[in-house]
Formats: structure tokens, sequence, C-alpha cells
């Protein structure tokens, strides 16, 4: 009896705000949705936008004042594709590793955006092989 009458309660309309206010706030603060949103993105370009261009600014001109986010932009550290791959897949300060956060291919396509655009021009493509190779391989990570 007890029980049917919390579940009677628990199915009361006016809970039901309650309840969606709550898993409205579980939505908004859970990074699960998020990483989900990100992960959809396919280009580099959006990869960009959507993670790296918080930190790196929109024109890879890196943060400014004390200095502690690097500009992309015009960087000759970018020339050898190993180094960007692995700040991404590993991170390293402040920099956070996004090994859970980006497929192979999603770290392939914002490495070879960043080589390619703000001013530097290092056209050999990078792929996902080569991701996966630094990264140290699939299932090695942890
Ligand atoms: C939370 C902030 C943050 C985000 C997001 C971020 N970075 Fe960084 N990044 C940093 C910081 C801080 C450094 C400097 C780390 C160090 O040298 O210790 C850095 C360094 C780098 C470097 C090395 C630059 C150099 O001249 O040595 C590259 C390349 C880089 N980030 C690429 C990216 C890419 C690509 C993304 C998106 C996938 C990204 N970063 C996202 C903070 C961030």
């Amino acid at each position: 009896m007890k029980i049917r009458a919390i579940l009677a309660a628990a199915a009361a309309p006016a809970l039901v705000p309650a309840v969606a206010a709550i898993a409205q706030t579980v939505g908004d603060s859970a990074t699960a949705g998020q990483v989900e949103r990100r992960a959809s993105a396919d280009s580099g370009a959006q990869v960009y936008r959507q993670i790296c261009q918080g930190c790196h600014m929109a024109n890879g001109e890196g943060g400014r004042g004390a200095g502690a986010f690097p500009a992309l932009a015009n960087n000759p550290r970018l020339a050898a594709s190993a180094y960007p791959i692995t700040m991404v897949v590993r991170g390293r300060g402040g920099m956070p590793s996004f090994a859970d956060l980006l497929t192979p291919d999603q770290t392939a396509a914002v490495v070879g955006y960043v080589r390619t655009h703000f001013g530097n021009a290092y056209p050999e493509p990078v792929t996902a092989a080569e991701v996966r190779r630094l990264a140290g391989g699939p299932g090695s990570e942890e």
C-alpha cells in the first residue's frame, strides 16, 4: 500500500516539471552530451571551432596576456605532423589530452586543418593511422 502511494505521488503531474528541471540540469552539466555533440564533428574546421578555438582563439592567434595558450598561427612547430598529433592525443601542461574525446580520424582532420590554415602551409596529409601509432595503438592508452 505504501509503495503504491509513493508511486502515485511520483506520477503526480505536479512533480513532472520538477523532474524535467532536474533532467535539464543534469543534461546541462553532463559532459556525455557534449562529448557526443563534439564527437559528431567530422571536419577539421568543425573540431577546431568546437574544441581548440576556446583556448587557441578563432584564428589560432593564441591567448593574450601571459601567453598561456600558444599561437598555432605561423607556427613552425607544426611542420612535422608528429608534434601537433602528440600534443592532441597526449596533452601537455595546460593542454588537455583529447584521446578520449576525438577519434583518430577527427584528430587527423583537426591537425591537418591547423597545419594548413592560420598562415601554416604544411600540405603533407595527416592520417588516422599516424594518430593511432603516436597514441600507442588501440587499447594501449590506459
Ligand atoms: C583547455 C585549453 C586548450 C585546448 C582546448 C586546446 N589546447 Fe592546445 N595548448 C594549450 C596549452 C596551454 C598549450 C601549451 C602547453 C605547453 O606547452 O605546456 C597548448 C599547446 C598546443 C600545441 C603546441 C604549440 C607549440 O607551439 O608548442 C598545439 C599544436 C596545440 N596545442 C594544438 C591544439 C589543438 C589542435 C587543439 C584542439 C584539438 C587544442 N590544442 C586544444 C591549451 C589548449
